[in-house]
């Protein structure tokens, strides 16, 4: 085998076999955050890798790299990428999309379900054993979910299956994303385009899914928190450093809404110790992509992507997942 390929995290064995097939494969033995320095040195000799979002990529990396020809990156948001610097470099560069859309609306509305009827922090009073000191008929109540407004923030492929979800618990959708969506998708979504600041005074419920971008840091900060309801539940799957989390814990503190759902953080792994403090706050470690058959889908995935970059496979000279199309593929 000529060509070398590393995987900055364990993945799937069957995955690393199909790598293995064709490229000789070094496989982490566990997800950390790396330095910059770690990372060139981890890059200088492969051809390609597999990366997640703890690893940041970008022009110092690369530099002085002339080897590497793809980064597969093992998500659907790549912010960890600077794709122009990819570009500029020649290095192809790909994500994991639409196979972990469902399982990850799925997701939102577990967080919003839990988030609305207070099932984390009432199963840590069950499991405190503070349930046969007796209970009244007015505790635990939580805010229900059927019938209110779902507000959608960011309408891709991701916020488009949210919405879908929503006829079944007869709840009308509004959402805003820079662009509207065509007519006839929003009527099969059954959901209606209104402008950033209706949406956050009529959401009952509030989803985030919008990708992350400079211009999308703190969308959702103090100003937006003060504009919805009272009795709003706030749901984040999208990406730390979309909601201002030290003002959402002043918020959830001081009942400016009602709870939130939170799977993504801002400087995760550290959580902030105001949020970790909130019983009225749902708090999971980046998972809503994290079913058995979806994570095994993303890991193939990157894994054909690489593949392809590198020559290899069905799909050889084009990744299904290609970010850069521009970059000619090199000899
Ligand atoms: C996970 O956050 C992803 O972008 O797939
Ligand atoms: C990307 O963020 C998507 O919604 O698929």
């Amino acid at each position: 085998k000529q060509l070398s390929v590393w995987v900055s995290r364990p993945l799937f064995p069957e995955v690393l076999a199909s790598l293995a097939q064709y490229v000789d494969v070094r496989v982490e033995t566990k997800e950390t955050k790396r330095t910059p320095e770690q990372l060139h040195a981890k890059l200088a000799d492969v051809d390609g890798v597999i990366v997640g979002l703890s690893d940041r990529i970008d022009a110092a990396v690369l530099a002085g790299n002339r080897r590497l020809r793809v980064i597969a990156n093992l998500g659907v948001g790549y912010n960890n990428l600077d794709i122009p610097a990819l570009t500029s470099a020649g290095i192809i560069a790909t994500n994991t999309p639409d196979v972990l859309t469902q399982t990850t609306a799925d997701y939102a509305w577990a967080l919003m379900l839990a988030a609305a009827r207070r099932v984390s922090s009432a199963e840590r009073w069950l499991r405190a054993g503070r349930w046969r000191g007796g209970m009244r008929f007015d505790d635990w109540l939580g805010v229900d979910v059927h019938g209110k407004t779902l507000g959608i923030l960011g309408m891709g492929r991701i916020g488009q299956a949210v919405a879908r979800r929503a006829s079944g618990f007869d709840m009308p959708v509004i959402y805003h994303n820079r662009s509207r969506l065509p007519e006839a998708v929003e009527r099969e979504c059954r959901a209606t385009w209104v402008d950033k600041a209706e949406l956050l005074r009529r959401a009952d419920h509030l989803i985030l899914v919008l990708p992350y971008s400079a211009e999308n840091h703190h969308a959702i900060g103090s100003a937006e928190l003060a504009q919805m309801k009272r009795t709003a539940v706030l749901v984040n799957i999208a990406r730390g450093g979309i909601v201002d989390d030290a003002a959402l814990a002043v918020a959830l503190r001081e009942g400016q809404l009602a709870a939130a759902g939170l799977d993504v953080f801002e400087g995760e792994p550290v959580v902030n110790p105001a949020l970790r403090e909130l019983e009225n706050a749902v708090l999971s470690p980046h998972i809503a992509s994290a079913s058995a058959d979806t994570r095994r889908a993303m890991a193939q995935l990157a894994a054909d992507n690489l593949l392809a970059a590198l020559g290899y496979g069905p799909h050889a000279g084009h990744p299904p997942s290609w970010l850069n199309p521009e970059v000619a593929k090199r000899a």
